[in-house]
């Protein structure tokens, strides 16, 4: 408990964003939309009517399927930080020296995402509507969320024995510029690989630069070059894998120490990973909502069209 407590504490007070990158979440959701609109369109249209009725605060009506993506974090912004410690979860990387104890917080992203596809599933009545439309934002958020190899693992040693948030706590010099830099944001940041200035509500220009980068990441990660891994359909199996990829990769096998320097190595590594793992998200997020629309009966799909 004291450890849910304390990392309560410091990540209310961190004020960085706290997922993917604007860009790395805009990335997974423009793959998603690309695999629906191509492949399963009435699965893309169902997803879009349940954005629908809460649309008109999010003021991207152009992109409200791929605009969705970026609320849950923009929410923090806005002091509504109830949903913060449910972006992650902190599977422990420890270290062979640390001999401390580990607690871990039982609510965290796993909760996020079932109690959501719940709530689409299940929740009745009109004003449960507006409740299915922002679980739909949650869920688009957070398939993205999970596939950030370090929001899904957080590291134990002597020098971080309550962990180190997921590398929020773990600093590296990143030569590219020339500073200083929490592991966690560089992750974040897709080791910088992608422009970090893409915003919701998206400019014709800032589309058009997410189609190629999805596009480039598709070509390179088709869904035929991912076919075992998109055999796993479980998210948390999915979690695990992501923080299979933390200790191996982020972490180095525990071989990168807080204030090491990031090698060239390790970059194009991190690069090579981040692509696999936003198209990953894309085809899984696209994968989960087929699942879970199909229960969604027409009926209340036309009620929400209705709403509008
Ligand atoms: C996509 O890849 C090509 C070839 O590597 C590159 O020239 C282009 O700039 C990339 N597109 C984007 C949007 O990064």
């Amino acid at each position: 408990m004291r450890v849910l407590l304390l990392s309560i504490l410091v990540l209310t007070s961190l004020s960085c964003v706290y997922g993917w990158s604007a860009t790395g979440h805009l990335i997974t959701s423009t793959i998603a939309y690309n695999d629906l609109k191509q492949n399963d369109p009435q699965t893309l249209a169902k997803a879009e009517a349940i954005l629908a009725p809460i649309g008109k605060y999010f003021l991207d009506p152009d992109h409200e399927f791929i605009s969705a993506a970026t609320w849950p974090d923009d929410i923090k912004g806005m002091q509504w930080k109830v949903f913060n410690i449910l972006h992650f979860l902190n599977e422990p990387v420890v270290d062979p020296d640390f001999t401390g104890e580990i607690e871990l917080a039982s609510d965290n992203a796993i909760t996020l995402f079932d109690e959501c596809m719940n709530t689409i599933k299940n929740a009745k009545g009109d004003a449960a509507l507006i409740g299915k439309s922002i679980c739909m934002r949650f869920i688009i958020h957070i398939v993205g969320d999970i596939h950030q190899p370090l929001h899904t693992a957080t590291y134990f040693s002597e020098l971080f024995p309550k962990g180190d948030l997921g590398g929020n706590l773990f600093e590296i010099f990143y030569p590219l510029k020339h500073s200083l830099k929490k592991l966690h944001t560089f992750w974040d940041a897709c080791a910088n690989k992608y422009s970090a200035s893409i915003k919701v509500p998206l400019t014709d220009a800032h589309y058009e630069k997410l189609q190629g980068y999805s596009a480039n990441i598709t070509e390179v990660w088709p869904r035929s070059a991912l076919k075992s891994e998109l055999k796993v359909k479980s998210f948390e199996d999915w979690c695990k894998e992501s923080g299979k990829l933390a200790k191996e990769v982020a972490y180095d096998n525990l071989n990168l120490h807080s204030g090491d320097t990031i090698t060239q190595e390790y970059d194009d590594k991190a690069r090579d990973v981040i692509d696999k793992q936003l198209a990953l998200g894309g085809y899984r997020l696209a994968d989960s909502l087929k699942t879970l629309l199909k229960l969604v009966p027409d009926s209340v799909i036309h009620e929400l069209l209705e709403e509008l």
